[in-house]
């Protein structure tokens, strides 16, 4: 990616936007709802993966009323450009012992389904009492591991997106709606 120097070149790179703030706030809106009847009161732990989910995560864990925590873990995916390398690192991990808890993931999107397969299992190993996934995106069409969540908020075609969380090069998190990127 071009390094960005103005207003002017970040406005450029916004293509179109694909899913507006609106949009993504009925979403949300209807995931607390489904969560909240699938738990019935039980206390949960939301474990976002940061940091593109650190958005979602402060919407979602207000659309839900069940007794919640919350935890992060930083799991970073090696790009280049705007193609996945495969390299997943976990670079922070939770303070929680899981083994008492039904842990819920939050991840902004699932591309090749890499970063939270490589979650998955280390969470898996720790015996939460249930684990299941909540994803704002899905990208199935570039699956490279036979994974889905439990929950996924849009599907959305093979297009590099930004915004609510969701970065290029670091840039664009801070945009209230989930967009497409171009160069
Ligand atoms: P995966 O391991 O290929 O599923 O990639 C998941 C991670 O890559 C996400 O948590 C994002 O941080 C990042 N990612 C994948 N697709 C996009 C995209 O279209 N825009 C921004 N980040 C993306
Ligand atoms: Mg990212």
């Amino acid at each position: 990616m071009k390094k960005i120097h103005s207003q002017d070149d970040f406005q450029s790179r916004i293509k179109r936007i694909i899913i507006s703030e609106e949009e993504i706030k009925a979403a949300i809106a209807n995931a607390g709802k489904e969560i909240d009847a699938i738990y019935d009161g039980r206390p949960i732990l939301l474990v976002s993966i940061l940091k593109g989910a650190f958005v979602f995560m402060a919407d979602l864990c207000r659309a839900i009323t069940a007794p919640c925590e919350i935890g992060f873990m930083c799991a970073k995916s090696y790009y280049e450009g705007t193609v996945s390398t495969g390299i997943v690192k976990i670079t922070m991990d939770l303070e929680q012992d899981i083994s008492n808890y039904h842990v819920i993931i939050v991840e902004d999107i699932i591309d090749t389904g890499r970063t939270l397969n490589d979650v998955i299992k280390l969470l898996k190993a720790r015996n939460p009492i249930s684990l299941r996934v909540v994803t704002l995106l899905d990208k199935p069409s570039r699956r490279l591991v036979d994974l889905n969540a439990d929950l996924s908020l849009f599907t959305i075609p093979d297009h590099f997106v930004i915004g609510y969380g969701l970065d290029c090069a670091e840039y664009f998190r801070n945009l209230p709606y989930i967009a497409e990127y171009t160069e």
